[in-house]
């Protein structure tokens, strides 16, 4: 130790049964300079436990032959534990299978206890730490992105909203005020007179602006969902999606009744098949669209399926944020969030399957 170094304290818990194996061992940790270790010693897999859940250690060394219990019975049991340390299990030469069986349970090393020295042991230790920490750290950073992404989601629908809200009040109701003044207009008039020709030929494209102002409404805020159900705005969906996309077939099989659909699922389907539609109609190059939703084996199935050109999707998914492609990370993430699972699929020149599964008793 270099003079005037703090000594780091690690506290040890040792779950060993053999008396001689537990001076062996404390003898060995107090060979190491750099850290102080701080042993406490538990004879049976039972008191062990008991002092897993206490909680207070940085590392625990798990004896695996403990009288009648083994070492995996202890391990499958702290698994569960948020306070749980790292496990180092120790055992007796040529274990190799309780080598392997260790780390399936989750151990963080396994030392084989005649060749245990203090060098060594002082690193499984400091590694077995650092990779808890490293792990810690990795779930705390994906439960911050999944509330991040939760909250961009919300964030999202009520801008949608807004803005939904600004086209049916300000545009949409502009362009009935204006039809009906045309029409009121029209009225007055005498009929042959050309500029009565004129004004009688705007009144289609008015009205055909009033619909795409009321279809981009609803899209933005399916407001249908909660007035007639997900499987006729689905239907309508379908139905009207083709008509901003020429060569586009859009085929639609939802063989599940309205009541199995969770409400809180409704709105997140709609916003999957949008954007598993929009993807395909820009990128896929199909012809046709076919999609499922149906309540089969358990599960609420969606399936949106492509038959275009098909894409490298590891490549996609890792530029995703990156070129603003964001459409594939919210379709998982809404699923997800959801409570259900996510798939998409694709091959080279046989299209793209976005396949969403949730149980079916989360989804009444
Ligand atoms: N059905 C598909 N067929 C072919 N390529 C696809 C398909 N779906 C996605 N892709 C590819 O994956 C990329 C990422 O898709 P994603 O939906 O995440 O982003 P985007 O569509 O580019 O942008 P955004 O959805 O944000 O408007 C796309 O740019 C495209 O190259
Ligand atoms: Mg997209």
């Amino acid at each position: 130790m270099v003079a005037g170094q703090e000594r780091r304290v690690t506290r040890v818990l040792l779950i060993e049964d053999d008396e001689e194996d537990y001076v062996l061992l404390r003898g060995v940790l107090a060979e190491v300079t750099s850290t102080r270790y701080e042993v406490a010693w538990r004879r049976d897999g039972e008191s062990g436990l008991q002092e897993i859940d206490r909680g207070g250690y940085d590392i625990c060394l798990l004896d695996y032959h403990l009288g009648s219990r083994n070492g995996l019975e202890i391990l499958a049991r702290v698994a569960k534990s948020v306070k749980a340390p790292p496990i180092i299990v120790l055992t007796g030469q040529g274990d190799y299978l309780v080598d392997l069986r260790a780390m399936e349970y989750g151990a963080a090393d396994y030392i084989v206890k005649d060749q245990v020295s203090a060098p060594l042991l002082e690193r499984a230790i400091r590694y077995s730490i650092d990779r808890l920490k490293s792990k810690k750290a990795l779930i705390e950073s994906e439960s911050q992105l999944k509330h991040l992404a939760a909250s961009l989601l919300r964030v999202q629908e009520s801008e949608r909203g807004r803005v939904a809200a600004e086209l049916h009040d300000d545009f949409g109701q502009l362009l009935t005020a204006i039809k009906y003044q045309i029409e009121s207009v029209l009225a007055r008039m005498i009929p042959c007179d050309s500029c009565a020709a004129t004004l009688r030929d705007l009144i289609p494209s008015i009205q055909d602006a009033i619909g795409r102002v009321r279809n981009m409404y609803t899209e933005l805020m399916p407001t249908i969902l909660d007035d007639l159900g997900i499987i006729a705005t689905l239907k309508w969906f379908c139905r009207e999606f083709p008509k901003d996309h020429p060569g586009l077939h859009v085929k639609a099989e939802l063989r599940v009744g309205e009541h199995e659909v969770a409400p809180e699922l409704k709105l997140v389907i709609f916003r999957i098949v949008q954007d598993a539609l929009k993807n395909a109609a820009t990128h896929s190059e199909a012809g046709l669209i076919k999609i499922s939703l149906s309540g089969k084996e358990g599960y609420l199935s969606l399936e949106i399926a492509d038959n275009g050109k098909g894409f490298d999707i590891s490549r996609a998914i890792s530029s995703a944020g990156k070129h603003g492609g964001m459409g594939l990370m919210s379709m998982k993430r809404r699923a997800e969030l959801s409570g259900g699972s996510f798939r998409i699929e694709s091959t080279e020149g046989a299209g793209t399957q976005v396949r969403v599964q949730w149980p079916l008793e989360a989804s009444r």
